[in-house]
């Protein structure tokens, strides 16, 4: 467990996919407060808009470019931070892409775009923050999963395949670093309004999220995060109705669960997969 003497006074926080959505909520939502930001995403203006947004805050902040599927560029990413700031407390995983089609229309490079971007980037990076953590002997690693990771969804197999991959790498992860002060979180939200991803399948598709899983919002995930930080939990589902009972009926019941999740959500994702992009 970390020794208190070894959590710093100001955090410094490493957030990938800044530069829209639910990532660059994060980032209004920490700057101003006890955070050191390092803002990262492919989008060098974006970064540059935000950064200077955020240093209006009185935020200490820098944008490092960075495509998360790229381990030099990851690797940089690190020591770009470390030599900036002396450490690493916070590496929040946001960086995503969806990939919702049928599964085999899918190009092969969309899949493996999707894996590394939502899974390898994320597994690559974090393999460069853990030894800066544990000389520290504290850190928060916190990946941004997904409701899809819990129950693949329909159309979304490749994309509710890197969520649970991440799910199970946070676990693993989680289970080796506690004793060493570092702890590792997932994030599961549903499907989030306003801002990020999600809002634009709605304006494509036309239609409302399905009720099972479309009870949130990106500023809802945005503070879910900023709790992570803070406590340190081993997974936040992030969704209204509540899903873990929901999973837990699944677990008990196979085929019953499933067709509960299909029965509210199967003509939403294939609209979703079917959408002009
Ligand atoms: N919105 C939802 O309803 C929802 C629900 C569950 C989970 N999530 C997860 O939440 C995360 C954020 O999603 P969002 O809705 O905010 O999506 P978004 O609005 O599309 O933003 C995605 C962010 O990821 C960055 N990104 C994409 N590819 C990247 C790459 N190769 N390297 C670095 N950055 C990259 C994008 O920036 P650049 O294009 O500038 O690189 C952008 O900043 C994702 O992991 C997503 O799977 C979202």
């Amino acid at each position: 467990m970390a020794n208190p003497s070894s959590v710093p006074e100001k955090f410094t926080v490493i957030v990938t996919g800044a530069s829209a959505g639910i990532g660059r909520l994060i980032c209004q939502r920490l700057a101003g407060k006890n955070y050191r930001l390092v803002l990262a995403a492919r989008s060098a203006d974006k970064l540059a808009q935000l950064e200077a947004e955020l240093t209006t805050t009185g935020c200490e902040c820098i944008s490092v470019p960075t495509d998360v599927s790229d381990p030099n560029a990851v690797e940089a990413l690190v020591k770009t931070t470390v030599d900036r700031f002396g450490r690493i407390d916070v590496l929040v995983n946001n960086a995503g892409i969806e990939c919702f089609a049928e599964f085999d229309q899918l190009q092969l490079d969309q899949i493996l775009q999707t894996i590394e971007t939502n899974l390898t980037g994320a597994i690559v990076l974090t393999r460069h923050v853990v030894p800066v953590m544990r000389a520290q002997g504290f850190g928060r690693i916190i990946n941004m999963a997904s409701a899809a990771g819990k129950h693949g969804p329909a159309y979304g197999a490749v994309y509710g395949a890197t969520k649970a991959g991440l799910i199970a790498f946070t676990q693993g992860l989680r289970g080796e670093l506690l004793p060493v002060g570092i702890t590792a979180t997932a994030i599961c939200p549903g499907f989030a309004k306003d801002g990020g991803v999600y809002d634009e399948i709605v304006k494509a598709t036309g239609k409302k999220t399905p009720f099972l899983v479309g009870g949130t919002t990106a500023q809802k995930v945005a503070a879910a995060v900023e709790k992570a930080i803070l406590t340190g939990p081993p997974e936040m589902i992030i969704n209204f109705p509540a899903l873990r009972p929901i999973f837990l009926f699944r677990d008990i019941f196979p085929r019953l669960g499933e067709k509960l999740i299909l029965a509210f959500t199967f003509k939403f994702l294939r609209r979703a997969a079917t959408r002009k992009k």
